[in-house]
């Protein structure tokens, strides 16, 4: 049996990227179908039909294929041949989706598409219609929503970072239109199944919300199992997960670079020595080869020149997108300390993929499970991303403790203590599953905090 997760609500709830990250931990397929009625609407826009025309939109359906294709676990929408996947993200798309999606001919057209993935496919499928008439027997339904104040503020800020100029009140016109006329049109209106729990994103952070749609999922599939436990089929549960692709641990840093490295560490070494009381423990476990994982609380932002100072291999290190946008000193410093972008709850597979390159390149990868520093130096609760590079790299996470009391200062007595590395295969780990995934994370949690005392 496949698990189907029906998600509904109202335009600019986060669906799409909470429903996209969420499957991503999962291990399911994520199913767009608003993204199928955009395209739809964009052929129509591409051939200078007006969206109104309900007439000629109808019979011009037949002229429309549409196909999804999965690239790295990503959606692509296949319009005709062509990846439409960012034409069809545009206001006006928008608004035209909107309306064509309120004939009944458009959405009869779709329908046999979004229920035969359901079918074959442990998947979140997210749209409108899915828990009330798509999919009614889906296991799992939630209604995403939050306030259309929110839903604006938020598309706004999207808006403008993409330079587009337009006001807030604008877009709150926009969206207060759009739900106007998804909830009162005559066929499939949006509305909440009677069965599906609530979930208000309004006061939600990003990763709250992935969390809140994740744990209701996991919530529900293990009462079901434990109710039907002639139900459970693993193997369907495995399609669609992240590969693994060990990477292989031959040398492939060139001498200087490596030469350079070391020179640049024993420098910065001695003068961090100078800087701060800092002492180191566990050395030995540091590997003296490259592509290995250090995981580390998070204090300062030093804490990556902390770890980096005993590796003998450049190390890279996932760092905010905003540091990047600094003053031209700061980011050059964090480039040749390895820093790479990551725009905060992107939940990208590109992410998980420039992190296994890294360390197929040779390099360490210093990840900070928590994502945020610390302010009391209390460990907090750790993501799973971690563990999956680990899983898909199917390489060693040494765990780091980074220890001193209040702020950083002059002189401050550090440790940074090493533990024992972590090593998914010797855990009877091989694959990508949301199960495999939590158990390297705990054991990568536990020994962290085993190592800040
Ligand atoms: O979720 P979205 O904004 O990408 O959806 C685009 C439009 O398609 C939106 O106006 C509502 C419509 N839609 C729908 O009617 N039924 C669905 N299952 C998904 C989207």
């Amino acid at each position: 049996m496949t698990i189907n997760v029906a998600l509904d609500g109202p335009s600019g709830a986060g669906k799409s990227t909470i429903a996209r990250a969420a499957a991503r931990k999962l291990g399911y397929v994520y199913v767009d179908t608003g993204a199928m009625y955009r395209s739809v609407a964009l052929f129509m826009l591409d051939n200078g039909i007006d969206p109104e025309d309900k007439e000629v939109v109808t019979a011009l359906l037949p002229k429309v294929k549409i196909d999804l294709a999965y690239e790295n676990g990503e959606q692509r929408v296949i319009l005709n041949g062509e990846d439409v996947s960012e034409r069809i993200r545009t206001s006006a798309v928008s608004m035209a989706a909107s309306k064509t999606s309120s004939y009944p001919e458009v959405r009869e057209f779709l329908l046999g598409l979004q229920k035969d993935i359901a079918k074959s496919n442990d998947i979140i499928m997210d749209g409108r219609d899915i828990g009330t008439v798509i999919l009614p027997d889906a296991q799992i339904k939630i209604f995403l929503t939050a306030s259309a104040e929110k839903r604006a503020e938020r598309r706004h800020k999207e808006l403008v970072e993409k330079g587009e100029s337009i006001s807030f009140e604008e877009v709150l016109e926009d969206i207060k239109k759009r739900d106007e006329q998804d909830m009162n049109r005559e066929t499939a209106p949006l509305k909440q199944a009677e069965d599906a729990i609530l979930v208000d994103t309004s006061e939600l952070t990003l990763e709250e919300s992935i969390d809140a749609v994740y744990n209701t999922v996991v919530n529900k599939t293990l009462k079901q199992e434990k109710t039907e436990p002639s139900e459970k089929k693993p193997s369907s549960r495995d399609r669609e997960l992240m590969p693994v692709r060990p990477i292989s641990k031959k040398h492939k840093l060139g001498f200087f670079h490596v030469f350079f490295y070391n020179l640049l560490r024993y420098i910065v070494l001695g003068l961090y020595h100078l800087f701060y009381n800092i002492s180191y423990e566990g050395t030995e476990n540091v590997p003296k080869d490259g592509g290995n994982i250090f995981a580390s609380n998070h204090r300062s932002y030093q804490d990556p020149v902390f770890i980096a100072l005993h590796t003998r291999v450049p190390i890279s290190y996932m760092a905010k997108e905003e540091l990047f946008k600094q003053n031209v000193f700061f980011t050059a410093l964090i480039k040749a300390f390895g820093a790479f972008p990551v725009v905060r709850g992107s939940g990208d597979t590109t992410v998980i993929d420039t992190s296994v390159e890294k360390l197929e390149k040779g390099r360490n990868l210093v990840i900070f499970p928590e994502g945020t520093r610390s302010k009391d130096g209390k460990v907090g609760k750790g993501k799973t991303g971690v563990a999956l590079v680990a899983a898909v790299a199917q390489t060693k996470v040494i765990p780091v403790g980074i220890n001193f009391e209040g702020r950083l200062k002059f002189r401050k007595r550090v440790v940074v203590r090493y533990g024992k590395p972590i090593e998914p295969v010797k855990m009877g780990i091989t694959g990508t599953s949301p199960r495999d995934l939590k158990k390297i994370k705990n054991e990568i949690m536990e020994n962290i905090i085993g190592l800040v005392r």
